[in-house]
């Protein structure tokens, strides 16, 4: 094993280079490697100068996360910065890559900042539930200023180094060409007549006048955009204390505040699903080195909404894409809602006007499935129809080139019977995008029976170039999402027949943390789209045969309350077309309906309602996860995290499972069968849910035999 940290000389510039790939993160030896090499170097009377740099592919991405809940082991982070800080001579943070966390924390310790032209900078701590805990809440206002460092440290987003230097405020000192490791170098020898006394960002003013309405704009929008979290508001409070109390004072607070925010279960929760997105890119029979096939070029069959998004997904990546729809009145449509929504995310301030014109750029649309052949990958969107998608599958296979992946967007239908439709059913998988494509993160990778390991890989490659998370799901009906909201969306529907108000059912959901319930999602989707597939279902034998089951919601479907796009549907929506509104009307279908079904109302409180959404969800996952649907427990937590706004600090719907203990889970669900009743097998626990309880084994400790 090299050393983590090594210190050569470079004529009278010591330069310490840090060496712990994959990211550099601050790790005991590091910590340990940094220390040493700096106090030796600011000892040693032939040294004028140090630079830090790193190896590989970046400077420090942060603390290493690994580490975090386990005993500290000294040196701890704070005395290597103190090190730095306090040294006698000038010391310089040569970034390249991301420096990021405990990286950026660093590097502010540092006298000088030098960066390289594509270095990003940022404070990401609040995406782990935490707070930049080794004094960034305190140094970042003193060179950024109040606002921009709290937009930074609140979104957790990263910074271009030079849009940072050229704000001239010290906090990147220089964007320099060539080897980082020897610009830097030159660089501080060039500074050393000039670098005394040295400048400490520690001795700076927070400079403007950071009010109190700063603060409270802050917290409206932290409460906004980050509800529930623990984190947003101790770095508010943080920066206000930078403003207010001297530095050391600050540093204080600060790292009283991290701890609290550490103690805190969100922290847990959030650390767990950092490793999660980054586990679920591994296919344990599709080795990482698995050859990939290039993708410069796509194809999107069907320009509706969601044909729309996926194209925009691909242009946003900045590969080429062509559209394509039967009608071409459709493909006009589509162009323009494209146009439309760039346009707006334009005059918001996301984009400037040369990025909307070159991702319109790379949008062709054309109609005819021959202009798929010139496509390295094609995913297909139109209508929900098992029958239509294995006549667009079999034409495809004959228009494609022969090593074309061919993709579905499907989102119940099954994958291997449209690969069975085509000669090559090996490229055939499923890329199910949720909606709106362009914004969510999330894609169910759906391996299929006969799909090759080498086009698993290309689509898993691909997501990521998309910016966006997969998961591998096998095929089954709803994949994994979809599967395990059924049994949410039937227990929300039968809350409704025994009296309990939809507004309450939806608050109690969104108390727990999803940024709408259970009822304002369905009219969101459409109560048509939920009807025609349960009647589908319902034919071919797949529901159970429960008179309750989608009762009020086919109800509403068939008086053409079709949800948000038809202004009524639980709810009726008033002038902006998206608040719910109460209805007396949809009130009293549902009384009828009950009656009719002689259902009686019933006290309920929160805590059933809570309960009887989410553990048949949680239930459903453990089945899921035993027939092998789902690779492992944390992939679950992804999809519902990233698909279905499953609130980030309870870690996902297994985790949280986790942490009310499957035994406890277990006990519900048999509560929920004694009392309601079990005709339909709602509430009978997966086998794994039992097993595992019995064994008081841990999700991620259970293997699939
Ligand atoms: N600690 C431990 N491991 C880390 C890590 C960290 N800070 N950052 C990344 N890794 C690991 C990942 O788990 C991954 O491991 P595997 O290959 O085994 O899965 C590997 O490094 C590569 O990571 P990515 O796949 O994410 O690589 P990328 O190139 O896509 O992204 C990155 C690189 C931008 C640095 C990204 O990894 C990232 O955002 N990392 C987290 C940065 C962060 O949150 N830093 C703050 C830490 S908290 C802190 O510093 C507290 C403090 O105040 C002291």
């Amino acid at each position: 094993m090299p050393e983590p940290v090594v210190l050569e000389m470079q004529g009278a510039i010591a330069r310490i280079t840090v060496n712990n790939p994959p990211v550099n993160a601050l790790c005991h030896a590091v910590r340990a490697g940094l220390l040493d090499c700096v106090r030796r170097a600011d000892r040693d009377t032939g040294v004028d100068g140090i630079v830090i740099v790193c190896a590989g592919r970046t400077f420090i991405a942060g603390a290493d996360i690994s580490e975090f809940g386990k005993p500290p082991r000294e040196p701890i982070l704070h005395d290597v910065l103190a090190a730095i800080e306090r040294a006698s001579k000038p010391v310089v943070a040569a970034i390249h890559g991301t420096a990021l966390g405990g990286g950026l924390e660093l590097a502010l310790c540092c006298h000088y900042r030098v960066a390289t032209s594509d270095a990003r900078i940022g404070l990401p701590e609040v995406k782990l539930g935490l707070l930049p805990g080794a004094g960034g809440t305190q140094r970042l206002p003193r060179v950024l200023g109040v606002e921009a460092a709290l937009d930074a440290m609140l979104t957790g987003r990263m910074l271009d180094a030079p849009g940072v230097a050229e704000r001239g405020d010290g906090a990147i000192d220089a964007v320099l060409d060539g080897s980082i490791a020897d610009a830097s170098v030159n660089w501080l020898r060039g500074r050393l007549a000039e670098s005394l006394p040295l400048r400490r960002v520690r001795d700076m003013p927070v400079p403007g006048n950071a009010d109190a309405a700063v603060f409270e704009r802050f917290e409206t929008r932290a409460a906004r955009e980050t509800r529930g979290q623990f984190a947003p508001r101790q770095i508010i409070a943080c920066v206000r204390a930078a403003t207010e109390l001297d530095f050391d004072e600050g540093l204080k607070f600060e790292r009283a505040r991290f701890g609290e925010c550490m103690q805190n279960p969100q922290s847990g929760a959030m650390r767990h699903l950092f490793f999660a997105e980054r586990e679920a890119a591994r296919i344990p029979d599709v080795p990482r080195d698995t050859p990939r096939r290039p993708i410069n070029a796509a194809a999107v069959v069907g320009a509706g909404t969601m044909g729309a998004g996926i194209a925009m997904c691909f242009a946003n990546a900045g590969i080429p894409v062509t559209l394509t729809d039967a009608s071409s009145e459709a493909l006009n449509r589509a162009v323009a809602r494209i146009r439309d929504n760039y346009d707006r995310s334009a005059a918001r301030g996301r984009l400037d006007t040369q990025t909307v014109e070159r991702r319109m750029g790379l949008i062709t649309a054309e109609a005819g499935l021959h202009v798929a052949s010139r496509a390295d990958l094609v995913v297909e969107a139109v209508y929900e129809d098992l029958e239509l998608k294995k006549q667009i599958f079999a034409e495809l296979a004959r228009e494609c080139r022969d090593d074309a992946i061919l993709a579905t967007n499907t989102s119940t239908l099954d994958v291997n019977q449209i690969a069975a439709s085509t000669t090559t059913p090996e490229r055939v998988l499923g890329l199910h995008f949720f909606s709106p494509a362009n914004v969510m993160r999330l894609v169910e990778v759906v391996r299929g029976q006969t799909t090759a390991n080498d086009v698993l890989a290309t689509a898993m490659g691909l997501v990521r170039r998309l910016r966006k998370v997969g998961v591998v799901s096998g095929v089954c009906y709803g994949f994994i999402g979809n599967r395990m909201l059924e049994g949410y969306a039937r227990e929300a529907g039968f809350l409704l027949l025994e009296g309990v108000s939809p507004e309450r059912i939806d608050r109690v959901m969104r108390d727990f943390g999803f940024p709408m319930g259970p009822l304002q999602m369905g009219d969101l989707a459409g109560n048509d789209v939920g009807a025609r597939v349960r009647a589908e279902r319902r034919a071919a034998g797949e529901l159970p045969e429960d008179p309750r089951y989608g009762r009020v919601h086919d109800r509403l479907a068939e008086l053409g309350r079709h949800g948000q796009k038809s202004g009524k549907g639980l709810y009726r929506y008033g002038e902006d077309g998206r608040t719910p509104e109460p209805d007396p009307e949809v009130e009293r279908l549902i009384r009828e309906e009950a009656e009719a079904l002689g259902v009686k109302p019933r006290e309920v409180s929160d805590r059933e309602i809570l309960e009887r959404c989410l553990l048949p969800l949680i239930n459903e996952g453990l089945a899921i996860l035993e027939e092998g649907i789902a690779l492992r427990a944390s992939d679950i937590d992804i999809v519902w995290v990233n698909g279905y706004g499953f609130p980030v600090y309870e870690g996902g719907p297994m985790y949280y499972a986790e942490q009310l203990g499957l035994g406890h889970v277990l006990e519900r669900l048999r509560h929920y069968g004694r009392t309601l009743g079990n005709a339909f097998d709602y509430w009978t626990p997966a086998p794994l849910l039992e097993q595992l309880a019995a064994q008081r084994l841990a999700l991620k400790d259970w293997t699939r035999d």
